[in-house]
């Protein structure tokens, strides 16, 4: 049955209201936005990936990644590296910080993560992998997760044996994203190799790669993947996961009008400021006002004038001729 594709999920002890989950992405998803993707129907939402080495040096701006807010929990955070045991420290760390839990990067096909051992080059490494997880499930009480590619060349299938990797060593459960590291974020999702995955484990797979809507969210759970994870469909509108989830329940989901965005996009601004300050909070916002003014009139200029703002007030008035209907 369709709606049978909508759950709630266990991982380990923790229990998500439902299998759709926000997917981490560096630059994107700050406690700001994943408090609008919670409030957007989200049932796990996750940080950006956060470097271990930077946790055990103390790195201050690393620490503020951290963080979480009280509107956001159910919330992983996801770490990267290549030492068992700067990932340990670096997941004690999350722990202490209210992770719920602990997401290892093990998909990342950034040169200068690879170069390092970490990242999707975890994935030449099972043995690594392996320990990286095991010693980090000694170390915290909260559930251990892995994300991680189909393979790192287009026609590769690692997802079986990492998932496997992963699960002996005592992890939850995975995020698999079905395209190869070759492919960064385009191109096709291999939804064979999701299939085979996650019927070749126990713990739950979440598939990961293209949904924007309900029709992919459905494509991917009918492989056998116990659940979802969206990215970019997310940045333009987080509140994806409840249309996601009315259309998997066999209603008819709506995309927000022009007006709701906007006040989405407010609140966005609103919470940035309150984490990070009012300038710094809108210089943060500014990676993302191309995604929420795309196909608005006059977004081009707004845009550009956006890029000068120092304060909320200013943010708001520029913004308001976008939050009335027109
Ligand atoms: C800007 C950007 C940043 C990303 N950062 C991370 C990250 O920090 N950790 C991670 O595991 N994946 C990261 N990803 C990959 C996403 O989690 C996701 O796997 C990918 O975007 C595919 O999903 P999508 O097609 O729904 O966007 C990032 C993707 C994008 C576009």
């Amino acid at each position: 049955m369709i709606h049978d594709l909508l759950r709630p999920l266990g991982i380990g002890r923790l229990r998500l209201k439902n299998n759709l989950a926000l997917a981490p992405m560096a630059g994107i998803t700050g406690a700001a936005f994943r408090i609008l993707a919670a409030e957007g129907g989200a049932g796990l939402v996750v940080t950006e990936m956060v470097s271990a080495e930077s946790i055990k040096y103390g790195n201050k701006k690393s620490f503020k990644m951290l963080e979480l807010l009280p509107g956001e929990h159910p919330a992983a955070i996801q770490i990267f590296g290549a030492d068992p045991a700067s990932m340990a420290l670096a997941a004690q760390a999350a722990e202490r910080a209210g992770a719920d839990i602990v997401d290892v990067n093990a998909g990342c096909p950034m040169k200068k993560v690879m170069r390092s051992g970490a990242g999707a080059a975890l994935m030449k490494t099972p043995a690594l992998l392996a320990d990286i997880v095991a010693n980090i499930v000694k170390s915290v009480a909260v559930p251990v997760t892995v994300k991680f590619r189909v393979g790192l060349t287009a026609g590769e299938n690692l997802g079986p044996l990492l998932a496997r990797v992963c699960e002996e060593a005592g992890a939850a459960a995975i995020t698999l994203h079905g395209r190869p590291a070759s492919q960064f974020h385009t191109g096709a999702v291999n939804l064979e190799a999701m299939a085979v995955s996650a019927a070749a484990v126990k713990i739950p797979v979440f598939g990961n790669g293209g949904v924007e809507n309900a029709a992919g969210a459905r494509a991917i759970l009918e492989t056998g993947c116990a659940g979802a994870a969206v990215g970019r469909a997310a940045v333009f509108n987080p509140a994806v996961f409840s249309e996601i989830a009315s259309g998997l329940s066999g209603g008819t989901p709506s995309a927000p009008d022009q007006a709701a965005r906007m006040r989405l996009f407010l609140r966005f601004l609103e919470l940035n400021a309150g984490i990070y300050g009012e300038e710094h909070g809108l210089a943060r916002a500014r990676k993302l006002v191309g995604y929420w003014l795309k196909g608005l009139p006059g977004a081009a200029g707004a845009r550009a004038s956006f890029m000068r703002l120092k304060t909320l007030n200013e943010a708001k008035e520029l913004l308001i001729q976008y939050t009335e209907e027109p």
